[in-house]
Order: C-alpha cells, then sequence, then structure tokens
C-alpha cells in the first residue's frame, strides 16, 4: 500500500488510522506524518515541533535507524514488527509536572493493548508495559520548556507487537515480550495504534480538564509494583525497599527498611517478592 509514495506494511496503514480517528478526537491524531524509516520518531517529532506544528501531530514509523530509549538507551526497532510512534502535545503545564505525560500514557496504552488484545498488561514504575514479568512497551517523554512552562512535549511510543524476541539479541531478548508472542495471535498495528491515540486522547482531556488525580489512580490500579518488594537503581546506588505508592507528580514512594520514605524521580526497578 502507496501512502504519497511511501510503502506502508501491510498491517499498518495511516489510511485506516485517519479514517478511524477522523471526527472524533479532541486534540490528538489533527495530523498524522508516516515514514517508512526514521531515526527517530521522537527526534523528527521534537523537530516538528520546535518548528510550530500544530498541537496532536503524530509520527509513526514502520522502522527506527537510532530508536532511543530512557537513560540513554538504544530502543531496537525492526521493521514491520511494531508500533513506534510520537505524539506532540502543548499542555499548559509547569516542567515539574512533565512526569505526569509519561504516567497519562503508559495508562493509555495499558488500557488500549487490553481492549485490542486482552492481555493482562501492567505498568512497572514508571513507563514499562509489562505481561507477564516481561517487557511490551516503553514510553519515552521529552520536553522543551523553559522555567515555569513547557512549550511542547513529544510522548514516544514503542509496543512490541508482532516481534519474536528471539529475533532480538538474547541480553534483550530474554527479557520482552509481543503481544504475538504473548498471545500466539497476530494483530494488525493499525488496530492498535489507532486505540492508542483514541486513549491518550481520552486522558489527555481529563487531564486539562480535571487536572492529575484521575491518572495517578488509574495508573496504581494498572501498576504491577505497588505494595511489592523492589530493587530500585538510580545511577550507581541501589535502594531497596516496598513501593508504596506514586505522587501527583510520578514520583516513586519507596518505604525504606528504616520506615523512612524515599522519594524517587528516575530509576530502574526490579520487583524482588
Ligand atoms: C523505554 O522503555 O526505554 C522507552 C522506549 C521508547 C521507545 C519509543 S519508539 C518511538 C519513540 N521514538 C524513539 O526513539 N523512542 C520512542
Amino acid at each position: 500500500m502507496k501512502n504519497n509514495g511511501i510503502i506502508e506494511s501491510h498491517d499498518l496503514s495511516i489510511e485506516e488510522i485517519k479514517n478511524s480517528l477522523s471526527g472524533s478526537m479532541c486534540a490528538v491524531g489533527k495530523k498524522i506524518i508516516f515514514l517508512e524509516t526514521v531515526d527517530s520518531t521522537n527526534t523528527h517529532a521534537m523537530e516538528l515541533a520546535g518548528k510550530g506544528c500544530e498541537e496532536g501531530t503524530v509520527v509513526i514509523a514502520d522502522a527506527q535507524t537510532g530508536g532511543k530509549g530512557r537513560l540513554g538507551r538504544k530502543w531496537l526497532s525492526p521493521a514491520g514488527k511494531n508500533i513506534y510512534m510520537s505524539i506532540v502535545l502543548r499542555p499548559h503545564i509547569p516542567p515539574r509536572n512533565a512526569a505526569i505525560l509519561t504516567l497519562m500514557s503508559a495508562v493509555s496504552c495499558a488500557t488500549a493493548i487490553k481492549k485490542c488484545s486482552s492481555i493482562p498488561v501492567t505498568i512497572k514504575w514508571p513507563n514499562d508495559l509489562m505481561v507477564a514479568g516481561k517487557k511490551i512497551g516503553g514510553i519515552l517523554t521529552e520536553i522543551k520548556a523553559d522555567m515555569d512552562r513547557i512549550s511542547y512535549a513529544v510522548i514516544g511510543i514503542g509496543i512490541n507487537v508482532n516481534l519474536n524476541p528471539m529475533d532480538m539479541p538474547a541480553e534483550i531478548g530474554s527479557t520482552m515480550t509481543s503481544i504475538k508472542h504473548h498471545s500466539g495471535d497476530v494483530y494488525p498495528r493499525t488496530e492498535i495504534a489507532v486505540e492508542i491515540l483514541k486513549e491518550t486522547d481520552r486522558w489527555y482531556s481529563i487531564l486539562l480538564n480535571t487536572g492529575k488525580k484521575p491518572i495517578a489512580d488509574e495508573w496504581m490500579l494498572l501498576s504491577s509494583g505497588i505494595g511489592r518488594t523492589v530493587k530500585v537503581t538510580v545511577g550507581d546506588t541501589v535502594f531497596t525497599g516496598v513501593a508504596e505508592s506514586i505522587d501527583e507528580e510520578g514520583m516513586l514512594m519507596l518505604r525504606l527498611p528504616d520506615n523512612s520514605i524515599k522519594k524517587i524521580n528516575s530509576g530502574d526497578v526490579a520487583i524482588l517478592r
């Protein structure tokens, strides 16, 4: 299938995405850009945002050559298998609240995948989408802000849809899964992308109209690590404790063995028991 001269895979149709969204969305998906290959949809979307593209612009690629993960990691992005998508938002919130955008996206993606596939996706703080202890997707939010206002944010979403983890390097293949690998069924990426965009639009309206609390509450319901004993690695430091909750800024509240609470804003969580 061709879209403005660009070849689309059979299960990822931008025309179908546009048709499914038309008329029903408040902000997200007003403009959708498809690229067969790009270094990173996030980098591309940040550039468009810097040039003034409209809020809700979505960049989707079939493959990425320089996909970015959290904490400077790479996000391997083979063609024809997964969703690589970035959404430009212009929320009027201070930069210290930016983490709520990642929580909002995690809630939106988990809800969308559950609706499409019935896979019991959970969220591991801050942004890992998990099923049966393996990673099925991740979110990377980037912002441009001055001291008191975000000028724009890009929410980057990577979902393993039809990927075979065995095709990935062994060290990461063993930690990941995909919707197909977990369920045994092949899912059209179009359907999942549409549902993610609809959920993102719905939760973004809630954020703008009601505030952060409904998102934080839903995040808690979908989380797999809250109430569990976890090991949190922050740079070279490791904290072990009970993950009690998140606050409205998206910080993890960790109850340490001396009963004090440590607030953590960035790190890697491993669930111990
Ligand atoms: C993580 O869990 O480390 C976050 C992964 C985010 C990957 C997505 S794929 C689409 C978008 N473009 C990127 O370069 N990264 C995000």
